[in-house]
């Protein structure tokens, strides 16, 4: 079928449905209707209404659209020799971001957007259907400006980034009073979300609570990269200050489990990110176990994670972190809207519910299990994006 625009649509012949709505659950034999971008419909096929259009899957698993909550698509450039380097041997560091830095200078407008639009274009082929992207390979004030403006055209959710990494040659407590100040008082209206690049190679704990609290005083939502590389302050900190989320969580002490159990803040895991840099998987269990909310993401970029295959993150998640697959597909979508903040409401994503957002996924299989049980296949078979059938 071709891309259209919205129009009501009952899809029906779904042979497992996994809303992820406490009341609705998972259901067999069922059917939902689309309503222009909303959700308006969900129950058993036999009792369905009509709609304008009808689309019958033939027993295929149904599922929210993938919530990828972490990447960074706003770059120019390439690291293939970097990868290939990591995989003789070479330690993945926070310093291989001031390469790309270099390339996104470089780059024009029109060169930035598309090379946006063609990665975003490439998920929503793969089923995402909500996407974050961040700045911060920018790092000057112009820089990181553009690339706000740039990715609020085409990302559902935009984060300022400018503590991403010092440049090379800059003073370290320079960069920090620009990125607290006039980089912040520039980007802030074009986007959501802050986030700081807590790190041995990039910012101590005292420098990302500067950047953070100077966030929060604009109003913006925290996020934090923290505990990639090592232990370390990044978890304690997003929970202290109440950040949405911290991502990676590759090295947590338990301390750092039990502060996330105990919070509102999401642990996001980029498993897509540890293999490509060769470090251990994050402790999944542990977080889950201890009752922490766990979401998944791509963390797309050219660097440490250069895949935008939400699927690859849960058949690893399954395979290899010991999650089930309804953890595992519920940390990509419930647990991704969670880290946005935008899992409840009018228009919710990571949710099948009526008034959510039209985000549908059709997979090719029978269940959401065949995700692990077929590691590599491309089972996504149609996409509906905001009532916009993309695939
Ligand atoms: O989330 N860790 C910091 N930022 C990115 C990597 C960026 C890069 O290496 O270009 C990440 O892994």
């Amino acid at each position: 079928m071709s891309e259209g625009l919205p129009v009501s649509v009952l899809i029906t012949g779904i042979g497992e449905l996994t809303t992820n709505d406490e009341e609705l659950g998972t259901l067999p034999d069922a059917a939902l209707v689309l309503d222009g971008d909303r959700v308006v419909w969900v129950g058993p096929a036999p009792a369905a209404p009509d709609a304008d259009e009808r689309v019958d899957v033939e027993g295929r698993a149904v599922l929210p659209g993938w919530v990828d909550s972490h990447t960074h698509l706003l770059f120019a450039g390439d690291r293939t020799e970097e990868f290939g380097a990591r995989m003789a041997g070479k330690p993945y560091a926070a310093g291989g971001i001031a390469v790309t830095m270099a390339a996104t200078r470089a780059a024009t407008d029109d060169e930035l957007a598309g090379n946006l639009r063609r990665h975003v274009a490439e998920a929503v082929r793969q089923g995402t259907t909500y996407l974050e992207t961040k700045t911060g390979y920018g790092l000057t004030v112009a820089d990181e400006l553009r690339a706000a403006k740039i990715a609020a055209g085409h990302a559902d959710e935009v984060t300022f980034l400018g503590a991403h990494l010092v440049p090379p040659d800059t003073d370290a407590a320079s960069y920090l009073d620009l990125v607290c100040g006039e980089m912040l008082d520039a980007v802030a209206p074009h986007v959501r979300w802050a986030d700081v690049f807590c790190e041995t190679g990039a910012f101590d704990a005292d420098a990302s609570r500067a950047v953070l609290l100077a966030a929060q005083r604009k109003g913006l939502g925290l996020r934090v990269h923290g505990n990639q590389l090592g232990e370390g302050p990044g978890v304690a900190l997003a929970v202290e200050l109440g950040a949405a989320s911290v991502d990676h969580c590759t090295y947590l002490a338990p301390s750092d489990v039990d502060a996330l159990a105990g919070s509102d803040t999401v642990a996001t895991l980029l498993p897509a990110c540890d293999l490509s840099t060769r470090q251990p998987l994050p402790d999944a269990r542990a977080l889950l176990d201890a009752g922490a909310t766990v979401a998944l993401a791509s963390n797309c970029n050219p660097g440490s994670s250069y895949t935008s295959s939400m699927a690859y993150c849960v058949t690893t998640a399954v395979l290899q972190m010991r999650m089930s697959v309804t953890e595992a597909v519920r940390a990509a979508t419930w647990g991704g809207a969670r880290a946005l903040r935008r899992e409840t409401g009018d228009g919710a994503v990571g949710v099948l519910r009526p008034g959510a957002r039209a985000d549908v996924h059709v997979l090719d299989a029978p269940s959401v299990t065949h995700l692990a049980y077929r590691p590599g296949v491309a089972l996504t078979h149609a996409v509906w994006r905001a009532g916009r059938r993309v695939r």
